[in-house]
């Protein structure tokens, strides 16, 4: 029996969301937010600690800066119940990575210091470790600019090893959707695009052509579709589960709960429909509060909304 159900190697840093900002954002004005929320936040970490949260034993690798705030995230990730044995700490001018989302009414602005999320690289991980789980799952392919050119190096090893992959690639801040993407997704097992990315790969406007094209290349597709909920293609079999209604607070790290929710799932076995759904529910859990991982801070709580809605 593995350590650990999945593993993870990828970003930790915090998320500093501001609310109730102006419409617009001026230079030079003092504007002022009504609300902040210093939270986890990236990608996946979330996914760790979601997943955790879920039940799954889960492992994690990254590299953080010596500065206050890697601490603080790595404090909460280690709450959540996640192995941080094999995080690193390094000294240095790079800082732990931090993001500010300026969450307006209609839209937000999403501002990256990446600072050690570029530094993370395969030497910086223990495949040992990562192969002592059922499965790996691999966020922020695009911003994880030190690992990206051996990504498929390393999940031509899982696979060696027995694991299934899953992959969520997230945006691409350089807008080109390529570095390899397609080389590496022939080990995957699970690919896991909102509808806007899973466009952007295909290299087409038409959800349904891209998802023609993308389930050619992975065994399973899931594409997040925010408030109309998920679907999965299989070869020729079409999946769809509608989403949770839900008191929305905001959509922060939605799309990586979804993923925990799912994969926590799909690593015991369950059936398309029912991964679907419990994507669904931790992709709406994860709206109720602010961030990604809040909500999920709560067992009782998320325990009463999994059973108001069945789950
Ligand atoms: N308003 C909503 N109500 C209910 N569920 C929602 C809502 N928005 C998102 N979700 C749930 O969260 C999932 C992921 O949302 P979305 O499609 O926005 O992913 P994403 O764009 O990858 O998110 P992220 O910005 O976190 O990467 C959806 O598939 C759905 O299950
Ligand atoms: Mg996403």
């Amino acid at each position: 029996m593995p350590r650990f159900d999945v593993t993870l190697a990828g970003e930790l840093n915090l998320d500093l969301i501001l609310y109730g900002l102006p419409a617009e954002l001026p230079a030079e004005r003092e504007l002022l937010a009504q609300r902040m929320m210093l939270t986890l936040g990236s990608s996946a970490a979330i996914v760790a600690h979601n997943l955790a949260a879920l039940g799954c034993r889960v492992g994690f690798i990254s590299r953080i800066g010596d500065d206050p705030l890697g601490s603080i995230a790595l404090e909460r990730l280690a709450a959540g119940g996640v192995d941080i044995e094999k995080v690193r700490r390094v000294a240095g001018e790079t800082k732990t990575g931090l993001t500010v989302i300026l969450q307006r009414e209609l839209e937000r602005n999403i501002l990256t210091y990446p600072g050690t999320i570029f530094d993370l690289t395969i030497s910086d991980l223990d495949l040992e470790y990562l192969t002592d789980a059922g499965h790996f799952h691999l966020s922020s392919f695009y911003l994880q600019r030190g690992l990206r050119p051996h990504v498929g190096e390393l999940f031509r090893t899982l696979k060696a090893e027995g694991l299934t992959i899953s992959l969520d690639t997230n945006d691409d801040p350089d807008g080109l959707w390529q570095g390899g993407l397609m080389d590496v997704l022939r080990y995957v097992d699970v690919f896991l695009p909102n509808a806007r990315e899973a466009c952007l790969i295909a290299g087409c406007d038409d959800l349904e052509k891209a998802i023609a094209r993308l389930a050619e290349c992975v065994p399973l597709l899931v594409v997040k579709l925010g408030k109309e909920g998920a679907l999965a293609q299989r070869r020729d079999e079409r999946f769809r589960s509608p989403a949770t209604p839900v008191d929305f607070i905001d959509p922060v790290g939605a799309g990586d709960s979804f993923d925990a929710g799912f994969l926590s799932q799909y690593v015991r076995g369950a059936d398309l429909s029912q991964c679907l759904a419990w994507g669904n529910l931790a992709g709406a859990y994860s709206t109720t509060m602010a961030g990604g991982t809040e909500a999920f801070r709560d067992p009782k709580r998320l325990q009463e909304f999994r059973k108001e809605r069945g789950l």
